[in-house]
């Protein structure tokens, strides 16, 4: 939440390095600032017109008379404390106006560290927390102590989860960085150093990365030997595996177009790299004994939003391929709940980004309970990726899009694969039993690629249903998460009153809700609740609501049922999640499209969520 970006070096293209801060907009757009020394001038520019800001800001930085500069900080930001206003904008300066920091995370006690930083007379411009940090620097420097010192004094006043990085007017040479769970990467190449929220950043200017440790201070630039903190050289390197095509819009009109696009890839990337050519298990990444995973006696799977929705359809998987009981929970609420854990309980953490905060801490907590736990996440070296005892990595390449689509199916197979070695380990599937549906499951790329060409047939079938405000999902078993996600995409994407219900549950009080001007979206699998669903769609249509039905080839049981049919390919019940979401990402796109809202990032929303 919130993008920081750095850079220090001798002659800095800072078109480049803002184009570095653009490619971390997904983090946070409701403003967005920078200040670049140049000269031994300190300049700061900001916006604050929501989605516009970087463009204002590009504006700015084209119309001034320099190009180069020593040193460039900038933020892109999601507001925690204070309304998006230019005021609360970063980078924040201290009373002299010769620090600029920029800051990513809650500092929990700024309200005691500000009435007595006012006490001692500094004037505040800002309502934010992170303007703290400016003041207090300017006192931990002015007794003329060095840099590195000073910052890691002031941060080890401050509670809470954050990433800092300050420029010094004085110290044109230096670019300063302290982190606490919150991300921050460094990076170099021949004459610059950087510092990033996310590798994006910097894909296409560094040719080297490296894990900026928690509670120290890192000094990048020139001489910085001589200045505390520690120096980019003794950093460990971290293996980026994205290139900056990657993250480049490839003549699609958004990532969240392209993303979906490229979900039969991700999918197959992420599965086929935990199988051999033969669909024997590789498993060189789960550092778990397999001794332990066979001990274990209960799963948890937590996570946020869609990664929830990914591990509720993991439950399924896991209990019906290894036998063993799953519980599901949404991060932020597993963590209070007071769980019963113990050394043979099995913690999946799932998160994309793998910085949500709330998984990163219930993770910890139940590793403090003496449970094993695996991380499954997209981004290497993350936070969440340290914390686990073991790591999936989902290969989905990175997701700029703050709805997530690929990474969504890539969580799925990964959660595919775990579930079948556990049902190995349990010696639930006998070997060539888990082989075939590993098999079975690498060959649901192809039915992936098939079904994502179906989004132009998809669309003329919903057309009628683009100015209703008021959808309803339904579907059971592992369709039911399903639903939970053509909800949750449907609200962030187009803002629409959408919800998901058990198919089952709807007649116990949801049904009173349906009329003409309501629309069920349902998900019919071809699956053993096939005739109990009919039932529910005779239900709806009794009711006079609009019936769009998800369907597989040549089941013709809707048809006089359902005003609208999506088709999406037949296969095993088992993985036909990973089918019938896509219609729903498709749908809830285009309504957002014909409103006119931005795709990729959309109202109050941000890509990466570390704030409780
Ligand atoms: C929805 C969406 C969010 C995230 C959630 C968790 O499209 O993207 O609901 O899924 O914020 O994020 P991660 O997976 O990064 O922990």
């Amino acid at each position: 939440m919130c993008g920081i970006v750095g850079a220090v070096g001798a002659e800095l293209d800072l078109v480049s390095i803002f184009e570095g801060l653009r490619r971390l907009e997904y983090r946070g757009y409701d403003s967005a600032g920078v200040a670049i020394i140049h000269h031994g001038e300190l300049e700061v520019a900001k916006a604050s017109v929501a989605r516009e800001s970087m463009g204002v800001l590009a504006d700015w930085l084209t119309a001034q008379p320099f190009t180069t500069g020593q040193v460039m900080v900038g933020h892109t930001r999601w507001p925690t404390h204070g309304a998006p206003t230019l005021a609360n904008t970063h980078p924040h300066l201290d009373c002299t106006g010769d620090i600029a920091v920029v800051h990513n995370g809650i500092i929990e006690n700024f309200r005691e560290l500000r009435q007595a930083l006012l006490e001692r007379g500094h004037v505040f411009r800002s309502e934010t927390d992170s303007e703290v940090i400016a003041h207090l620097l300017e006192e931990a420097l002015r007794d003329g102590g060095r840099p590195a010192d000073a910052l890691g004094a002031v941060f080890s006043q401050l509670i809470g989860h954050m990433s800092i990085v300050v420029a010094l007017r004085s110290y044109p040479g230096l670019l300063l960085g302290v982190r606490r769970t919150s991300p921050l990467l460094a990076a170099s190449n021949a004459q610059q150093s950087f510092f990033a929220s996310d590798a994006p950043a910097f894909l296409s200017l560094a040719d080297q990365f490296y894990e900026v440790p928690e509670e120290v201070v890192v000094v990048l630039g020139e001489g910085v030997e001589g200045d505390g903190g520690v120096a980019l050289a003794t950093l460990e390197p971290l293996a980026i595996e994205w290139s900056s095509q990657d993250a480049v819009l490839d003549g699609f009109a958004s990532y969240y177009e392209m993303e979906l696009h490229q979900s039969p890839e991700a999918f197959y990337d992420t599965v086929s790299a935990l199988m051999t050519l033969d669909h024997e298990a590789v498993v060189d990444q789960l550092l778990i004994d397999s001794y332990e995973l066979r001990r274990v006696r209960k799963v948890v799977i937590i996570g946020c939003g869609t990664s929830y929705h990914a591990g509720l359809v993991g439950r399924y998987l896991v209990e019906h391929l290894a036998r063993i009981p799953v519980e599901v929970d949404v991060a932020s609420e597993y963590r209070y709940r007071d769980p019963i854990l113990d050394a043979d309980t099995l913690v999946v953490g799932i998160s994309q980004s793998g910085e949500s905060l709330e998984t990163i801490t219930a993770l910890r907590e139940c590793m403090a309970s003496g449970a094993r736990t695996i991380a499954i996440t997209n981004v290497i070296g993350s936070q969440l990726s340290r914390v686990a005892d073991a790591v999936l990595y989902t290969r989905a390449g990175p997701e700029i899009s703050v709805a997530s689509t690929k990474t969504h199916l890539a969580q799925i197979g990964a959660l595919g694969m775990l579930a079948i070695y556990l049902g190995e380990l349990k010696g639930v599937l006998y070997p060539e039993e888990s082989k075939r549906r590993r098999q079975e499951l690498l060959a649901m790329t192809e039915l992936l690629r098939m079904t994502v060409q179906r989004q132009e047939s998809w669309r003329a079938g919903m057309a009628e249903y683009l100015h209703r405000e008021r959808f309803f999902f339904i579907g059971r078993n592992l369709l039911y998460p399903v639903a939970m996600e053509g909800a949750l995409k449907m609200k962030e994407l187009s803002y629409i009153a959408a919800e998901a219900y058990p198919a089952g549950e709807l007649k116990h009080g949801p049904i009173a809700m349906l009329d003409e001007q309501a629309v069920v979206v349902a998900l019919l699998g071809k699956d053993r609740l096939h005739e109990k669903m009919l039932s529910n769609l005779e239900e709806v249509r009794a009711r006079g609501a609009k019936l769009v039905v998800v369907a597989v080839d040549g089941d013709t049981s809707p048809t006089d049922l359902a005003d609208t049919i999506l088709r999406v390919p037949q296969s095993d019940a088992l993985w036909s999640p990973l089918l019938m979401v896509l219609p729903l990402q498709v749908l809830a796109g285009w309504m957002a499209q014909i409103r006119g809202y931005d795709l990729d990032k959309p109202r109050n929303l941000a890509k990466t969520v570390t704030v409780e």
